[in-house]
């Protein structure tokens, strides 16, 4: 039940029905019984700009946004913090109270708080880490290890210029290795992390061979349907610590969920249980 008073967000993307979020904030909005609502927006690209722009005169809160309208967000909000710049996109919007558009990322704060949640004994300086992938959210994951205070970045792309892209942009602490002899990278590595779509449902494994990775390594993917992905499998029967890919999504919700309805929520694992149900992960 929401009274005229309720506070107002939402996420906006194009096509918006695959998104988990509304699912997330309205298990939050329930369960503290905050008078509010979450709200799947779907907005062309065409309208995105002027969309964005009414949510003041409409009294929304904010909203997060997703594909394909991440970087468009970087243009138009007034203001942009140093995180969703360096990341070059934006995911979550809040309208702050003289009515201009704040604009941060929070994917690498979900990362880095998936990770300890998981795994609270791992340490940026246990080693370096490798990084398999190069896109969207490769990226926010390099500067959650870069921030954390990682050593060394391995990164590693099939398409070796995309990473090379990626590298540049943060200096000597990412150094590109090749694909081809991907696993060579592992022999120095204290936290490999899986950033592509290899491993998801309906995509190709992974194919990595884990041997050189050091015992005490933690093996993490981004991949949450399924929860455990042939990566993860194959790095808990050589005795690995793993860390599936739900928790990034759940944390990185907080911030905006905080910023919009005034309550900082906690990740549970009623929560987890509940999005991962919505998104058909057969659990
Ligand atoms: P996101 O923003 O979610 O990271 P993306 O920008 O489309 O999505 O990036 C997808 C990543 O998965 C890329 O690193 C991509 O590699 P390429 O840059 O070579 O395309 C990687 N990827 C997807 N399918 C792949 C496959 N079959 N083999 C190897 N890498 C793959």
């Amino acid at each position: 039940m929401i009274s005229g008073r309720a506070k107002l967000a939402g996420v906006m993307g194009w096509p918006v029905g695959h998104s988990l979020s509304p699912s997330l904030h309205g298990f939050w909005l329930e369960t503290l019984g905050v008078d509010g609502a979450y709200v799947p927006l779907a907005v062309a690209p065409e309208n995105f700009f002027d969309v964005l722009r009414l949510l003041p005169k409409l009294g929304l809160r904010g909203a997060n946004v997703t594909i394909p309208h991440k970087e468009a967000a970087l243009k138009a909000c007034d203001e942009i913090d140093e995180v969703a710049q360096r990341i070059g996109a934006v995911n979550t919007v809040v309208v702050r109270p003289d009515g201009k558009l704040w604009g941060t990322n929070t994917d690498a704060f979900g990362f880095i708080e998936n990770l300890k949640w998981r795994c609270a004994d791992w340490t940026a300086e246990a080693g370096a880490a490798t990084v398999i992938g190069a896109g969207g959210a490769a990226r926010a994951v390099v500067v959650a290890l870069l921030d954390a205070g990682v050593p060394q970045v391995n990164l590693i792309n099939r398409t070796r210029t995309r990473a090379e892209t990626l590298a540049a942009a943060f200096g000597d602490r990412v150094r590109v290795r090749d694909w081809e002899t991907r696993a060579l990278a592992l022999a120095d590595t204290a936290l490999l992390v899986n950033t592509t779509s290899l491993g998801m449902t309906g995509q190709p494994p992974l194919e990595l061979d884990l041997a050189p990775l050091p015992k005490e390594a933690v093996v993490c993917d981004i991949v949450y349907v399924p929860l455990e992905t042939d990566l993860l499998k194959a790095a808990k029967a050589k005795g690995y610590r793993t860390v599936d890919g739900i928790g990034m999504l759940l944390h990185q919700a907080r911030p905006g969920f905080a910023a919009w309805f005034g309550i900082e929520p906690q990740v549970s694992d009623a929560l987890m249980l509940h999005v991962l149900t919505a998104a058909g992960a057969g659990v």
